[in-house]
């Protein structure tokens, strides 16, 4: 564990070791709602009123609700389309020589995907990579001057889309939120905002960058490259693989100390904050062997790629899904991929939560 000085002033901790982190997550009194410590008073943003910002029982009863409507059931019944959507997006790239695989292909998968399960219009998408890609990047962004602005378009456009979908509710996961809604009280107008917002932001921002991150991986290991050619049946362990090896997700979110307290040998003192480098864990040398080797051999991979405990990924079944599904046929239609450009002069994108290349030529 190290004491850190984080980007925005606040004092706290960052957990690196595997074991650590495992224990930070299922520890209770690591709270994500900072306005519950007594004595701090804080505004919470229509952004965060959320499952990811908020505990039991809140954190329950705002997950339930999501989980009621996006099933395991509901991704499986996704495969055929994620398939149809990758072989018509690739079938664009055919008999190209240069492609930008992050723009033609990691970043439309997942936002297609996304607004189709949420019932986003086709034509209003390339709205929602903006201002989300400006919500994520933030201050230290490609919009951070126009952010502001994006905040209130974004706000705006969901008030209307809720507005039209309360009139008349399709089948789409944003209608079912808003039935619940209404029938028992259980989600306000804030958390429906809240709610909304993580899982554009979620579906958006992070599968890209699995897809990104095992491409670049894959073509800096050719031996691996030409394994998963030969025995495609790999690519579930592959793409666990490439989630241990180079996650898209590099830090947990903040939690916050309740109260003082001991945790593993360190003190915490009230209104601390606390990161997991989910990063650093999944190369954590007591628990992986050769954790800085890629191989996409391996049986099983208990990485914390989607975090651990109550706040694990909801995510997680549907980025697989794609991930694997959007590598596999890659391989197949560009089984000779290159990179085009030096490793060297790839650049990664801005901010503390996200990993991945703004893109591979
Ligand atoms: C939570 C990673 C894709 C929805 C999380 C957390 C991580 C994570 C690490 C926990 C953060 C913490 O405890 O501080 C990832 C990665 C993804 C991915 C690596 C892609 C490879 C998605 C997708 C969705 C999604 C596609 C939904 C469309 C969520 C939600 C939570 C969450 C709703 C909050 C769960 C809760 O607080 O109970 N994700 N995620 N994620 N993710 Fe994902």
């Amino acid at each position: 564990m190290y004491r850190c000085v984080f980007p925005d002033g606040q004092s706290g901790w960052m957990v690196t070791r595997y074991e650590d982190a495992v224990k930070a997550f299922k520890e209770a009194r690591l709270i994500k709602d900072r306005s519950m410590i007594a004595g701090i008073s804080e505004h919470q943003s229509v952004f965060t009123q959320n499952m990811l910002f908020s505990d039991p029982p809140d954190h329950k009863r705002l997950r339930g609700l999501v989980q009621k409507s996006f099933t395991p059931r509901l991704v499986e019944e996704m495969r055929g389309r994620i398939q149809e959507i990758t072989d018509e997006l690739l079938k664009e790239l055919k008999g190209r020589e240069h492609i930008h695989l992050i723009d033609e292909f990691a970043f439309p998968l997942p936002i297609i995907v996304i607004c189709e399960i949420l019932g986003v219009p086709a034509e209003d998408r390339d709205k929602f990579r903006l201002w989300s890609t400006s919500l994520i990047e933030g201050r230290n962004g490609e919009y951070a001057n126009d952010m502001q602005q994006h905040m209130k378009d974004f706000i705006h456009y969901l008030k209307f889309m809720f507005e039209k979908l309360r009139d008349t509710p399709g089948s789409d996961l944003i209608s079912q939120l808003i039935v619940s809604e209404e029938d028992g009280d259980t989600l306000t107008e804030g958390e429906l905002y809240g709610v909304v917002t993580l899982l554009i932001i979620a579906g958006h921002e992070t599968t890209v960058n699995l897809i990104g991150n095992t491409v670049l991986a894959l073509l800096e290991h050719p031996e691996q490259l030409e394994l998963l050619r030969n025995q495609p049946e790999l690519i579930h362990s592959a793409i666990e693989e490439s989630l241990r090896y180079n996650g898209p997700v590099e830090f947990s979110t903040s939690r916050w100390a309740r109260e003082d307290f001991d945790f593993r040998g360190t003190r915490f003192k009230k209104g601390e904050m606390i990161i997991v480098a989910l990063s650093s864990t999944n190369r954590d040398s007591m628990e992986f062997d050769h954790p800085n080797e890629f191989d996409i051999t391996k049986e099983k991979s208990p990485h914390l790629a989607f975090g651990k405990g109550i706040h694990m990924c909801l995510g997680a079944p549907l980025a697989r899904l794609e991930g694997e599904i959007a590598i596999r046929s890659l391989l197949k239609h560009f089984p000779l991929m290159k990179l085009d450009v030096d490793r060297n002069d790839l650049e990664w994108r801005p901010g503390m939560i996200v990993r991945g290349v703004k893109e591979i030529p």
